[in-house]
């Protein structure tokens, strides 16, 4: 066993309190009433980093929340790797359905309960100390690296996206590597080699100018609302296939190779019905769920404003009604050219009744990494002979916006090693993360520094 993995196991009661004095810093990226402790998390792990042994650490304040960079850089003529990871968190609300508070680390059965344990905060801090064992055992690194860890992944990265094209230099790299993403089960270690892209948008329809008898107008002024229904009900039909036209155009088809790979994968169908609660799954039917849920596009309504939701009734027709909608992506979509089309097809259907105003706040593109590249094949013998057993390779539904600009940018390929697990609820209430996780984690990450710089 090497001693910085031996280094490992010897602290992690310590590496554990500090991940709790973490969670406990309530940065959620989203929500300005809590910008003072966004701050104060990314001073948190700046000082983390310094205690670890990183060099040249800065708080970078930019034009959104601060970005948090640390390097190591003495391993000469050993790669340079450039770790990523997001130290903001999701709202917590609703606040009643969590059975400990949001912010109080607690631990019941083997997993840390608190918003952002699993996204991302215990995810990041791996590498932390991953390096730490490494500088402590051995006051040296195999390889070099970088971190870059922002502050507002949840809330569209515009520091980050602002800071890559400026910054080309100081986050030079041979290849990046992101714990973000989960895996299957405790068991079964694995590599996400593909994330799905985004198109948010906000879409407002406005009909007339103040809310009207339904009485004495109904019949003779469009509702908004029912527009709204109308319009939902023309974005995808009920298989899943998405009605705007053009949508699926640059779609790469799935290459019998890698639809033969994902049928392997071990996916527990059952168990996904019990962990979501739905009667059955539901999608494309030409699609596979594995496949559906990671490797084909989807369009889904996240909320309605609109009309009267108070208590008995109210007979109104809405002067207004607004919606949150969003696409995920996936290769080669141009998230650009999804906002384009989306806006053309449903100004095309919108009645001459009522006005529409369409704004895309969210784009990113679809990522998909070369599964066969050398670091690649440094994160399976890492996750193997930390696991025992092989990992598998994976498509992931969710988005991680800075892995295509990674690409695009910097020209870099990601290793995506999660740790993440089904049931850790994130976004969600009782967001949670598996403690032999976080632990396997570091050991993940110092065998893959070890062996990527062999
Ligand atoms: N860590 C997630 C991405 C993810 C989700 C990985 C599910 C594995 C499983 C990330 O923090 C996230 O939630 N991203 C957002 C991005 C969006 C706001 C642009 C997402 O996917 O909704
Ligand atoms: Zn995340």
């Amino acid at each position: 066993m090497s001693t910085a993995i031996e280094y490992a196991q010897n602290h992690r009661e310590d590496h554990l309190n500090e991940l709790f004095d973490f969670l406990r810093i309530p940065s959620v990226s989203t929500q300005p009433e809590h910008d003072a402790d966004i701050q104060k998390a990314a001073r948190w792990l700046a000082e983390a980093m310094q205690a670890a042994g990183l060099e040249n650490v800065r708080v970078i304040q930019g034009v959104g929340h601060p970005l948090v960079y640390a390097d190591w850089l003495h391993a000469e003529g050993k790669p340079t790797v450039l770790i990523y990871g997001h130290y903001d968190v999701q709202p917590a609300e609703p606040f009643e359905l969590w059975e400990s508070p949001p912010f109080e680390p607690t631990v019941r059965d083997d997993f840390v309960y608190a918003r952002g344990s699993s996204d991302d905060k215990g995810q990041v801090y791996v590498h932390v100390k991953a390096v730490e064992a490494l500088l402590k055992s051995n006051g040296r690194l195999p390889i070099n690296v970088k971190f870059i860890v922002e502050g507002e992944e949840e809330s569209g990265g515009a520091s980050l996206s602002a800071f890559l094209p400026e910054n080309k230099t100081l986050l030079a790299a041979d290849v990046a590597l992101i714990s973000d993403t989960g895996m299957p089960s405790p068991e079964q270690p694995a590599l996400v080699y593909g994330l799905r892209g985004m198109c948010y948008v906000l879409l407002d329809i406005t009909g007339p100018r103040r809310d009207l008898h339904s009485g004495s107008f109904g019949g003779g002024a469009n509702n908004p609302l029912n527009v709204l229904g109308h319009m939902i009900a023309r974005l995808k039909d009920e298989e899943g296939h998405i009605l705007i036209p053009g949508f699926y155009d640059r779609v790469r088809p799935l290459t019998a190779e890698e639809r033969e790979m994902l049928a392997q994968f071990p996916f527990d169908e059952q168990a996904w019905l019990e962990e979501t609660g739905v009667p059955e799954a539901w999608g494309e039917p030409e699609y596979s769920l594995i496949e559906r849920l990671g490797a084909r596009p989807t369009l889904d309504v996240h909320g309605i404003i609109g009309g009267y939701t108070g208590p008995g009734g109210k007979t109104v027709l809405p002067a207004k009604v607004h919606a949150k909608l969003s696409m995920r992506l996936v290769p080669d979509q141009d998230p650009a050219e999804i906002g384009r089309l989306f806006t053309q097809y449903v100004e095309a259907i919108t009645p001459p009744s009522v006005r529409v105003n369409i704004e895309i706040t969210g784009a990113a593109p679809a990522s998909i990494s070369d599964w066969k590249m050398p670091a690649m094949q440094a994160a399976v013998s890492a996750l193997e002979q930390t696991f025992g057993k092989k990992p598998v390779f994976m498509r992931e539904g969710g988005s991680i916006p800075v892995v295509g600009e990674f690409k695009d940018i910097l020209g870099l390929e990601t290793v995506l090693m999660g740790f993440g697990l089904p049931g850790d609820q994130i976004h969600a209430p009782n967001e949670r993360y598996y403690l032999p996780n976080f632990y396997r984690g570091i050991e993940s990450s110092i065998r893959f520094f070890e062996g990527y710089g062999r």
